[in-house]
């Protein structure tokens, strides 16, 4: 799809601000979607959507590093290292209006999604067909996704750190509580043996060949040594900073997706008290899973 950027920028300057749009209990960004259909038949469309046996869905919590697992899939799937002239905003089923607009896209489609696991298209789960689901310290999640909420004008936030921490610590964020999302995850692995491949964003990062390599065995690609090396070098945050289009430019001119790519930047905002008083809800959130957090 050709993208028409400063039409996308008029098209933002002109959408009014509503409240976040909310269905079962979760609110949602204002996607052009949920304005015009109702987050209930946005969430209903896409749990009816037509899956096909090839498309992977990429299933992350925002800011979990959705972008660069989009682009390492990408350039596995079609065998490349060139980074995707599109945005993987143009498959991201919640941000979609017409889902059957996505029939033209030629197999293998790679669907991405914030909306929890219950929410994803049926007939995709029934025929246990591939999801990729990347996690990432939730920490750092609170803070990029921080920076985020500052500069998206769909997502109702204009406060300081520590009013976007309250929030977090609320569960009320777009996309509801990062412990909901990351433990229906984790029932749904065990729930259907196979079909979730789930890699942790600290270890893609710490070692990208190795992740790649397992990541492109899920997805039962066949590719040499050399080309994972360049995937992980093309897919690199410099190189996807500096080359990469980022249509969240349509908010601030600048773009905000590839902001600083890091392990640990959380001990940057958060202070002792909130670090503390963190790891006393998620003990507690998480006293059953057996998820292995880095909490670097
Ligand atoms: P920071 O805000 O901490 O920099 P998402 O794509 O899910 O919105 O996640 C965005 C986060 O992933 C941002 O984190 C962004 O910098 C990071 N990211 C994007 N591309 C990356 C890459 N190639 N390597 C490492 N991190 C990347």
């Amino acid at each position: 799809m050709e993208l028409k950027l400063e039409d996308m920028k008029k098209l933002m300057e002109k959408l009014e601000p509503v409240p976040q749009p909310e269905w079962d209990g979760i609110s949602y960004p204002s996607f052009i979607p949920f304005r015009e259909k109702g987050a209930e038949k946005v969430m209903q469309d896409i749990m009816d959507f037509k899956s096909r046996e090839s498309d992977i869905i990429l299933a992350t919590h925002s800011k979990s590093g959705t972008h660069w697992g989009y682009e390492i899939i990408q350039m596995l799937l079609r065998n490349t290292t060139e980074l995707e002239k599109g945005v993987k905003t143009n498959s991201m089923l919640e941000g979609i209006g017409d889902l059957s607009s996505l029939d033209s896209t030629p197999s293998p489609r790679i669907l991405d999604t914030h909306c929890k696991f219950k929410y994803l298209p049926k007939q995709h789960i029934e025929n246990r067909n591939k999801i990729v689901h990347i996690i990432r310290n939730p920490k750092d999640v609170c803070v990029s996704f921080y920076h985020h909420a500052l500069k998206d004008n769909l997502v109702n936030f204009n406060g300081s750190w520590n009013d976007f921490y309250e929030l977090w610590m609320s569960g009320k964020l777009v996309y509801g509580a990062w412990y909901n999302y990351e433990l229906e995850m984790e029932q749904a692995e065990k729930d259907f043996p196979g079909m979730i491949y789930t890699c942790f964003y600290e270890d893609i990062k710490q070692e990208p060949v190795k992740e790649i390599k397992k990541l492109a065995d899920f997805l039962e690609v066949e590719c040499s040594a050399t080309h994972i090396e360049d995937v992980a070098k093309a897919t690199s945050f410099k190189n996807m900073q500096e080359k990469k289009f980022d249509i969240t430019q349509i908010f601030d001119g600048k773009g905000f997706i590839y902001r600083k790519g890091e392990i640990g930047d959380w001990k940057n905002y958060f202070t002792v008290a909130q670090n503390e008083q963190f790891d006393i809800q998620f003990n507690e959130k998480m006293k059953d899973s057996n998820l292995k957090l880095t909490f670097a």
